[in-house]
Order: structure tokens, then C-alpha cells, then sequence
């Protein structure tokens, strides 16, 4: 008779994190690490996705019995097309990370903006409410963050980029939910905020946005969405550049994690050991 009759451990259900390159993501350690705190077997694997590929990619891990998918570099746009139910964070970020199917339905949200709020409030100790927030960039991953800060109560927030079109685009979709508008880098000058967050893609280019030197209030906080092994470009520059708080976005990523474990799973884990151990590996 076969052992498989009287198996009575609960199904291990699967995961995935889908993008292009997936080899060095740490998405499957840190859904590990969040599973054994509460004795729960998962199974959370990487997929490498075809650029064109991403709905058949999808659909197949479904068809295999997966239970939730997430979704990074270059696929957050195609999961949000993908998704026939969005959450409303997902519809403002205009892009989704995290992917699962219930009712039939694949349902998508984004939780990359309230994974930013959490560190910086829960695990930096920053408070945003009436502080004047600069943010860098105007593509996806700015957009996705737009809506969470502005729930955050800043006085002011300002987009700079590089491109103005896209700053002055960003700041009229997202002007009913604040105190939102759009600049140049060249109109920084003699402005200063409390808050620095990077967003643009220049430090892969191993460059840094053109930013004044006294752009930092006293107590400043300078935030990295970009993470590293050692101080990013961004974070050494605003250090030199009288940052109070420098930061990257290890706990960003690590706190969106654990909002898709728990719309996954029904149990809210504890970030800070996580974020602890990835640090020391
Ligand atoms: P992501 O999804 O990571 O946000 P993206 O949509 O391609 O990627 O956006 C990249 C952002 O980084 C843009 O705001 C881009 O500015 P432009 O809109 O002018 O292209 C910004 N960026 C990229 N390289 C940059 C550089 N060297 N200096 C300043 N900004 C840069």
C-alpha cells in the first residue's frame, strides 16, 4: 500500500518570483526564512522569464499547482495587464508585484510602496507627516511609491527627473492624493528636503542624479531604493553631503516581501530578523 494514503501533512504550496535576470534574487531565501516562523513548508522557486513569454510563464505555474507568484524586473507591467482583479494600490503603482489566483481569477497587487512606508516608519523610525519629500526618477519604480508616501501626510513632495515630461506627468495623475509637483534637477538648487529618496536607474550606469550639496535639511534622511553589499553610490554621496539617515532598500525589499506572504498566507511575519540575517550573509 502506498505511504502517500496515509499522508495526512498539509499540501506544501508553491511559489515563484518571476523576472529577467532571477538568478541573484533573495526572494526565495526571504520567504524561507519568513515560512520557518511559523513551522510552514513552502515551496518557493525563481522563473526566468521570456521577454514576451511572461502570461504563458504564468499560466503554466498555475497549471502546476502554484499558488502565488511575484513579479520583478522587466514583468511588473505585464502582470498588471495580466491580472483580471487589481487591488487599488496596484491600479495607482500602474504595476504588480504580486500575483495569486482565488475564484478563478489571477488577482494582482502591488506591494512595493507600503514595503517603503514600513521601513521607513517601523524599522528607520522616520516620520514622514509634514516632512518635504524629494523624489528622484519618474519611471515605474517612483510611480510605485507615489500613493503610499503621499498617504504618509508629507508637506510637500517633489519629483525631479531628468526627463521634466515625466515628472509633470507623474505629479497631475497623482495630484488628487497630495501636495505633489514636478521640478528639473536644475531647479533644486537652493531648495532643501527632509527626505531623499532615490528612484532613478542612474547608479546602474554608475552615475548619480545631479543634486545640489545642500539639498539636506537637518536630520535628513537619504533612501536608496537600490540595494547593495556596501553603501550604494547614492548613500555615500548624501553622507558626504550631511544626510543624517543613509539607507538602502534591503528593507524595502524585505518588508514587500512580507506583505506578499501574508496576502499568501495569512500570517504576518517578523521583518527585522530578516533583515538581519540577509545583511550578515
Ligand atoms: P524603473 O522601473 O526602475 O523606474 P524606468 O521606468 O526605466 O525604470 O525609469 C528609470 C528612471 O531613472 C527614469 O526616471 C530615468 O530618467 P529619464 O526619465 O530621464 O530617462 C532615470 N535615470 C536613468 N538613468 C539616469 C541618470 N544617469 N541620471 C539621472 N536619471 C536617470
Amino acid at each position: 500500500m502506498s505511504d502517500d494514503l496515509f499522508d495526512f501533512s498539509p499540501k506544501v504550496r508553491q511559489f515563484t518570483v518571476v523576472g529577467n535576470p532571477i538568478e541573484h534574487s533573495k526572494s526565495p531565501q526571504i520567504h524561507q526564512l519568513f515560512a520557518q516562523q511559523f513551522d510552514l513548508r513552502i515551496d518557493y522557486g525563481t522563473t526566468l522569464g521570456e521577454v514576451g513569454g511572461f502570461n504563458q510563464a504564468v499560466q503554466h505555474f498555475e497549471a502546476s499547482g502554484g499558488a502565488g507568484l511575484n513579479v520583478t524586473v522587466p514583468f511588473k507591467l505585464d502582470a498588471f495587464h495580466l491580472a483580471d482583479q487589481l487591488t487599488p494600490r496596484a491600479e495607482f503603482a500602474g504595476a504588480v508585484n504580486t500575483l495569486w489566483f482565488d475564484g478563478g481569477k489571477i488577482h494582482g497587487d502591488n506591494t512595493d510602496g507600503i514595503g517603503l512606508l514600513n521601513d521607513i516608519t517601523n524599522n528607520i523610525g522616520f516620520d514622514l507627516a509634514g516632512k518635504r519629500i524629494l523624489l528622484l526618477g519618474a519611471g515605474g519604480a517612483v510611480r510605485g511609491i507615489l500613493q503610499p508616501l503621499l498617504e504618509a501626510g508629507p508637506s510637500e513632495l517633489v519629483i525631479a527627473n531628468r526627463t521634466e515630461g515625466k515628472a509633470i506627468d507623474l505629479a497631475q495623475l497623482f495630484e488628487p492624493h497630495g501636495s505633489v509637483k514636478a521640478s528639473t534637477f536644475k531647479a533644486l538648487e537652493d531648495q532643501q528636503f527632509d527626505v531623499v529618496i532615490n528612484g532613478t536607474a542612474a547608479s546602474l550606469q554608475g552615475e548619480l542624479p545631479p543634486l545640489p550639496q545642500d539639498c539636506f535639511k537637518p536630520e535628513a534622511l537619504a533612501y536608496d531604493l537600490m540595494y547593495a553589499a556596501q553603501p550604494t553610490l547614492f548613500m555615500k554621496w548624501a553622507s558626504n553631503a550631511g544626510a543624517t539617515h543613509c539607507h538602502d532598500g534591503l528593507g524595502m525589499l524585505v518588508e514587500q516581501a512580507a506583505e506578499a506572504f501574508f496576502i499568501w498566507n495569512q500570517h504576518r511575519p517578523s521583518t527585522a530578523p530578516v533583515i538581519s540575517a540577509l545583511r550578515s550573509y
